[in-house]
């Protein structure tokens, strides 16, 4: 079908889903568990008694260590040691955890991938992580059951491969076991559940970062359906493929007019979840925005980092990686997750400022940059939602520099209305180890968005770019519960971590799946109309 070999290569890639090694919970002292590495994470001011007859077992290594300053517990300081008298694992990972009153779930999640990442590096294949946050605990205190989860995604977190596309992709470094050690006396339960989420929770995200970080020769819009397709298939989710001819039924003049530029068709990817027993009223409606590469169209980008726009779908593929997860999940809410997907390109059908489009809602609008051309296939998507039936919104897409500008790549700006929605997601954020920061999306910026000739124009000028775009979004959103994810900052790490190799973050797919999650406390959807 598909005469370039890298594109046949490409079609072949991560078909059934990330895959991570299987990861147990083992409720057993440390000397007795069977691995190649055993990781102990190490705080500051740490005392090399904490972990009974460890430091003896490394021939008082981690004292030395200590003493020499060489191990401080610094975030993410490796010192590797072998061990001996009758412990089962031959060697520990000393691992700095940084100030032990100040570790969260993120520091777990963190913990667990700089761990995998490192094994991977020295090709060791077993590891089993020590957690010590509920192994110290005064006896008698609960297990924090989502320490362990966050372990477990930093664990699969860790294993992402990078390199799928060099040719020497075939000696890639996989973990075949990957353990999370608790106190003896625990059951683990309830416990090993916990790290399924988490394992399920990290591989749907690096299904996201796979996607996101394929080339735009690879991934095409029809090839990012194909992708999605495979994606569902063993899990419950309906899948559907719009195709140009649909579109253009369906009347999606933005879409078609961000399109007519490629000479690769555009697509909509509709995935349903329908969850048996689920409240019949509510239904989310997730959009993800999937421009397979952003040019700039007519409006064309310099050249300089251009690149980094094959990216620009990674709004859509955090909707078809949350899909998976709430489906894997078995989340007892109807979601639908929608992607309209195009690439954005100059050519001689393409668009050019001036042009008047025809969004399938009826509203009008002017495009007085092509580049400005997120909105506008979410535009189309958001409506297409409410035609399925959505109650409730939220959408997610690589929108605007501006909102690298203002929050950088620390935070995903947020958007929405009404309030008690913005911070239901914001919580969600806040729960799945992402952040998301509110600006405001007030009407009356709407001025910028004037236009003489149509219902409005596609751009706000430079101030508050971010904002402008949102409020763009938002007259496509009906009187329904709505919110917008900026992802443009943190989609993406340009330099590796210790905990994070460069490139897709698969931000967003953590918090989309904790909302759906706390769908009891959602606000009505007719909240939104008082409050708009
Ligand atoms: N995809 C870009 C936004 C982006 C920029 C994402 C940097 C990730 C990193 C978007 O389509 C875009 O080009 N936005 C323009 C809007 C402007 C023309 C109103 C921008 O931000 O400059
Ligand atoms: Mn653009
Ligand atoms: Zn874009």
């Amino acid at each position: 079908m598909h005469a370039d070999p890298a594109r046949q290569f490409g079609d072949n890639v991560g078909m059934l889903g990330f895959l991570s090694s299987p990861i147990e919970v083992i409720a057993a002292a440390p000397q007795g568990v069977e691995t190649d590495l055993l990781v102990v994470p190490v705080f500051e001011n740490d005392n090399p008694g904490a972990v009974a007859g460890l430091d003896a077992a490394t021939g008082g290594e981690w004292s030395r260590a200590l003493a020499a300053c060489e191990l401080t517990g610094k975030p993410f300081e490796v010192l590797i040691a072998p061990l001996r008298d009758g412990w089962a694992a031959p060697r520990v990972m000393f691992l700095g955890a940084g100030s032990a009153t100040r570790f969260t779930h993120e520091t777990a999640s963190r913990l667990g991938a700089a761990a995998a990442l490192v094994a991977r590096q020295r090709r060791v294949t077993r590891i089993a992580i020590l957690l010590r946050h509920c192994v110290d605990r005064p006896t008698g205190a609960a297990i924090d059951e989502r320490l362990i989860q966050a372990t477990a995604e930093g664990l699969v977190l860790g294993q992402f491969e990078t390199a799928v596309h060099k040719s020497s992709a075939a000696d890639a470094r996989r973990l075949e076991q990957t353990d999370i050690v608790i106190r003896r006396d625990e059951h683990s339960g309830a416990l090993q559940a916990a790290a399924d989420r988490g394992r399920i929770l990290g591989e749907c995200a690096n299904d996201a970062r796979l996607l996101a970080n394929e080339p735009a020769n690879v991934l095409t819009p029809a090839v990012f359906a194909e992708r999605a397709k495979a994606l569902a298939c063993g899990t419950k989710l309906r899948v559907e493929i719009l195709d140009e001819h649909r579109i253009a039924e369906l009347g999606m003049g933005l879409l078609l007019g961000v399109a007519s530029g490629s000479a690769e068709p555009p697509r909509v990817i509709v995935l349903r979840h329908e969850p048996a027993g689920a409240p019949s009223d509510v239904t989310l409606g997730l959009v993800g925005k999937g421009i397979t590469f952003d040019t700039g169209g007519i409006s064309i980008k310099p050249a300089e980092g251009m690149d980094r726009m094959k990216s620009d779908m990674g709004g859509g593929a955090a909707v078809v990686g949350a899909m998976r997860a709430l489906s894997r999940l078995h989340v007892p809410v109807h979601v639908i997750g929608i992607v309209p997907a195009t690439e954005n390109m100059p050519g001689g059908g393409a668009v050019k400022p001036g042009d008047i489009l025809r969004s399938a809602s009826g509203k009008t609008v002017e495009v007085l940059n092509t580049d400005a051309e997120g909105r506008l296939v979410l535009g189309d998507g958001l409506w297409y939602a409410q035609q399925l039936g959505a109650t409730h919104l939220v959408d997610v897409a690589t929108l605007t520099g501006a909102c690298v500008v203002a929050l950088g790549r620390w935070a995903t700006g947020l958007f929405g209305r009404p309030d008690e929605w913005v911070d239901a997601v914001r919580q969600a954020a806040d729960r799945a180890g992402e952040r998301a920061w509110p600006l405001p999306v007030d009407d009356d910026y709407f001025d910028q968005l004037k236009s003489e000739w149509a219902d409005m124009s596609n751009t706000g000028g430079r101030p508050a770019g971010a904002i402008t775009a949102a409020l763009f979004i938002k007259q496509f959103a009906g009187d329904l519960p709505w919110a917008h994810l900026d992802i443009a900052g943190t989609v993406w790490v340009d330099d590796a971590k210790p905990w994070q190799s460069k490139g897709a973050t698969g931000t967003a797919v953590r918090t989309l799946v904790e909302l759906a999650l706390s769908q009891p406390q959602w606000p009505d959807g007719a909240s939104a109309k008082q409050s708009a």
